[in-house]
């Protein structure tokens, strides 16, 4: 019976299986990252010297193999070389495929280069020594990495092995030890990550009481582009609690990246040219923004290159057609409707969380127990049956933590559900405009909130494999989590509904009055400028708790950007700040913010900054943020969008009619 009806009832598991067959379409590189089956023979305890990994699965060479002859000559080509300046070494010998070795050498940023050839001699003798017949081997010195492999690594972060190393000793005051370490670290991941393709590393230290001192040092092999250097470093960060939690030292070692830090000091602050790179925290800032800006600025624009052409070139050809896998995911994410039906109780009232752009929204619990949301989408679309799995899928694929997490999708004669992780403390709405609930929202929270959202959008513009344009960012479609942690809601609807969704001119506005750029709104361009402008007015209203639509509404001929705008010329800008959080804020994150804020309210898209230099201006202080100028103040009325040949949807009033573009369909835009 069931195997005729196409409709299943997944499981976690089964949304997992489809997780892994999408991580198998992705480049081979990203597959070895994940290969699981690494051996673990080594002998990396608290203070080890050395820790290595032989990789088992890569296979074995024999003592006369030309392989072992070319290992042997490229490793001690490495610690005779005596014009490399750098500590980094890579290069491959042997022509025949089978005899062909890859091998990375990395000094520690502060060792000079003799001491890195001692170092390197040492550390490969012992690599034979432990990996005996190994083709693929990792080992971590204290002062250098050896690793080498028949494949090619160069140029790709690898995140495994990973080795933690807790140092023995309990910090004295763990809860102050943690809040100066981590913007230390941060500090370092982003100025290591900015380092040129010969050298990425970042040292620094910090007071945290007296008697208790912190010293860092972060490095990444200089081959990575900075992206990989600052992920492979941020996830190192997040290891932190569960390696080295409450300890006053901890060693973070992977292939691609090391992070460390101690209680003393423990790298020769001297030997590097003009000081520590990670600064002290105050110490030379405008050198550091320089440092900083300029590679970053560059690096930035060689990604975001790198990455269209990569994904230009990996999306041309797949079109709009499904493979077999993706098909597989398809049968996953799909929900009975009788299921749905029976968790939300036949979609009572009870149930019913709210109203939205796209139709009603319902909680629902599934017979194993899970709560999830059921939004139930108005029947409006014109789109195919076809069309709209096939844009769910793609827009089920997105993860990220501060994105809602789409499970699936139920499609039975004119049901159209989509099914989501429940997500328990609602929308951002009803604490920061609601005069009890805003006290649960002290400023640490508020900034926590604003810099997660400013990543989950930068996932949707960047990082993900489609680019998604949200365009209806606002305070109720971020909700927050357990924790208060902020998920962005209704991402991807927009395809879903089969609305182009690349840059360009629409005839058809979605979106909020008040949240909408002044080109989209007048004239139906979108970008993912537009986005960054409903962004900056969430921040106002975060920090203000008042929102903009509320100035308008009153007499008051001040709107919430242009008071913001005026505050901050009279320069006193945290005024616009929230009165409850007056005991709770700093001035200066309060100031960056609107800094901030005003800069994505600029009228000219290309004013505004792109969510990667947000998120970047938001987790660094030393880069230093252009002047802003005036925002734009201007207030667009129905006839004005009607004089332009638009029609306006309000998401508010849940009437988002689509016109279908066939083309805009048809086709998988490339980013
Ligand atoms: C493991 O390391 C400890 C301390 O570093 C050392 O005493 C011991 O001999 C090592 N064991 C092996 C098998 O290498
Ligand atoms: C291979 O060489 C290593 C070190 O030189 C030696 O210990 C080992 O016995 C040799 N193996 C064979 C099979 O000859
Ligand atoms: C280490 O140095 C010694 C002496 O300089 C040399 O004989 C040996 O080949 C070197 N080993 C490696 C792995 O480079
Ligand atoms: C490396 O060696 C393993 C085992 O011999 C082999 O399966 C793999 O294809 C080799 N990799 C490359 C890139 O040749
Ligand atoms: C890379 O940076 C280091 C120091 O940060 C500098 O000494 C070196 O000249 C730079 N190399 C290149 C190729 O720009
Ligand atoms: C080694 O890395 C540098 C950049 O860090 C790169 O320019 C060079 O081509 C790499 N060499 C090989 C053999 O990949
Ligand atoms: C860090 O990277 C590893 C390997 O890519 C991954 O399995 C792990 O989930 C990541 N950890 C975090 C906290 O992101
Ligand atoms: C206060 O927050 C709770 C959720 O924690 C929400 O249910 C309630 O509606 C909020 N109150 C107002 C007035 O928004
Ligand atoms: C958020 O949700 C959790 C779990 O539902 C609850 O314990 C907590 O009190 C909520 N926080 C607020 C501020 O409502
Ligand atoms: C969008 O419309 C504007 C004028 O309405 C026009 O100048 C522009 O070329 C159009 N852009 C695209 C991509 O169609
Ligand atoms: C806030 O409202 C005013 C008045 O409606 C409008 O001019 C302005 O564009 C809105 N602000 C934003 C950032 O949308």
């Amino acid at each position: 019976m069931s195997s005729i009806c196409p409709s299943v009832c997944v499981t976690m598991e089964m949304i997992n299986s489809s997780r892994l067959i999408s991580f198998l379409l992705l480049p081979i590189f990203m597959f070895l990252l994940f290969n699981p089956n690494i051996a673990q023979l080594d002998n990396c305890t608290e203070r080890a010297e050395y820790c290595w990994n032989c990789n088992d699965d890569a296979g074995y060479f024999t003592n006369t193999s030309i392989y072992n002859q070319n290992l042997i000559n490229l490793l001690s080509s490495f610690s005779s070389d005596t014009h490399n300046n750098f500590g980094f070494y890579n290069s491959s010998l042997g022509q025949n495929p089978n005899d062909k070795v890859n091998a990375i050498a990395l000094c520690r940023g502060d060792v000079v280069p003799n001491e890195c050839r001692d170092c390197l001699n040492e550390t490969s003798r012992r690599v034979f020594e432990n990996c005996p017949n190994r083709k693929e081997a990792i080992i971590w010195g204290e002062r250098c990495l050896v690793r080498y492999s028949n494949s090619s690594i160069f140029f790709t972060k690898q995140d495994v092995p990973i080795r933690l190393l807790p140092s023995p000793h309990a910090s004295a005051n763990a809860q102050q030890y943690k809040q100066t370490l981590n913007p230390l670290v941060e500090h370092l991941r982003i100025n290591a990550a900015s380092g040129n393709s010969s050298s990425k590393f970042a040292f620094g230290y910090r007071k945290v009481s007296d008697g208790e001192d912190i010293f860092a040092l972060v490095q990444c092999t200089p081959d990575l582009s900075e992206r990989d250097c600052s992920d492979c470093l941020e996830n190192s960060t997040l290891q932190i609690p569960a390696c080295c939690g409450g300890k006053s030292g901890g060693r973070i070692l992977k292939p691609s990246c090391t992070l460390r830090y101690e209680k003393e000091s423990f790298y020769n602050e001297s030997t590097v040219g003009g000081g520590p790179q990670g600064g002290t925290g105050k110490r030379n800032t405008s050198r550091t923004v320089l440092i900083i800006v300029i590679p970053c600025v560059i690096a930035v624009i060689l990604i975001i290159l790198g990455i269209c052409i990569s994904f230009f070139k990996t999306r041309k050809p797949k079109k709009k057609l499904l493979t077999s896998e993706e098909i597989g995911s398809m049968e996953s994410l799909q929900y009975d409707f009788s299921t749905i039906r029976a968790a939300t109780d036949y979609f009572s009232e009870s149930n019913k969380l709210g109203e939205g752009g796209f139709g009603a929204v319902y909680k629902g619990r599934l017979s194993d127990g899970r709560y999830i949301a059921v939004k139930r989408l108005s029947k409006i679309s014109q789109q195919g049956d076809l069309e709209f799995k096939n844009e769910v899928i793609l827009v089920a694929k997105l993860q990220h933590r501060n994105l809602v997490r789409l499970l699936g999708f139920c499609l039975e004669n004119s049901e159209r559900l989509l099914i989501y992780e429940f997500v328990p403390n609602a929308s951002l709405d009803n604490f920061i405009f609601d005069p009890i609930n805003r006290s649960h929202l002290h400023w640490d929270r508020r900034y926590k909130i604003i810099r997660d959202i400013a990543r989950g959008i930068l996932y949707l513009h960047e990082d993900s494999r489609l680019r998604i344009i949200h365009r209806d960012l606002k305070p109720s479609n971020i909700l927050l989590d357990a924790e208060m942690n902020p998920k962005i809601s209704d991402f991807g609807m927009a395809r879903i509904f089969g609305v182009d969704q690349t840059r360009g001119n629409t005839s058809r506005i979605v979106g909020t009055y008040g949240y909408m750029s002044p080109e989209y709104a007048m004239h139906g361009q979108f970008s993912i400028k537009s986005d960054v402008y409903s962004f900056g007015v969430l921040i106002f209203e975060i920090i203000s708790g008042k929102r903009n639509s509320s100035f308008y509404q009153s007499d008051c001929d001040e709107d919430l950007l242009s008071y913001a705008w005026k505050l901050w010329k009279e320069g006193a800008p945290s005024a616009l700040a929230d009165p409850t959080l007056r005991d709770s804020y700093s001035e200066n994150e309060v100031r960056r913010c609107i800094h901030l804020g005003l800069l994505c309210v600029q009228e000219d898209p290309n004013d505004r900054p792109t969510m990667e230099s947000i998120v970047m201006m938001l987790n660094s202080y030393s880069v230093t943020l252009p002047v802003p100028r005036q925002p734009a103040f201007f207030i667009p009325t129905e006839t004005d969008m009607q004089m332009n040949g638009l029609e306006f949807d309000q998401s508010e009033s849940q009437t988002m009619s689509v016109s279908v573009n066939e083309a805009s369909i048809s086709e998988m835009d490339p980013r």
